[in-house]
């Protein structure tokens, strides 16, 4: 399984529903890469919807997230959640033509840059939401 490689520390956040979500985001995308690299077209085109439709649905758990707990860059984070799944509909593009070759350094691409989302952007309003918990909680 691809997800042993692809998953380490740096991408734990300490917040259970998001390293959850994360850790099958990250398991997905790893799988899409490597039917790509197999090319696999069925499984390919398969995993990218799904690639597709989780990371939409988890992206708008954060923006939820994000505007419950007042996080100031949410604006910022929206954005490059929008870049994600711009690349995530090009690399869905490609397959629906089997185009392999180069939709497969754009998949090994998405999963660096997903990777790097979680680990500076999550982490980032991950703390904050926390941070903020924490404080309405001194508050009562
Ligand atoms: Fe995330
Ligand atoms: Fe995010």
């Amino acid at each position: 399984m691809q997800e042993a490689h692809v998953w380490n520390d740096r991408l734990d956040l300490g917040h259970e529903v998001l390293d959850g979500e994360h850790h099958l985001q990250i398991a997905m995308m790893g799988a899409l890469a490597e039917a790509i690299e197999q090319r696999r077209p069925w499984m390919a085109r398969r995993l990218a919807d799904q690639v597709a439709a989780y990371s939409a649905a988890h992206f708008e758990g954060e923006r939820l997230v994000m505007a419950t707990s007042e996080y100031p860059r949410a604006a910022e984070h929206g954005a490059e959640h929008q870049a994600i799944l711009k690349h995530v509909d090009e690399l869905r593009e490609l397959l629906r033509t089997e185009a392999f070759d180069e939709a497969h350094p754009l998949a090994l691409d998405l999963l660096t840059g997903i990777g790097a989302h979680i680990s500076s952007s999550d982490r980032a309003f991950a703390q904050h939401a926390s941070e903020r918990r924490k404080h309405r909680a001194r508050q009562q």
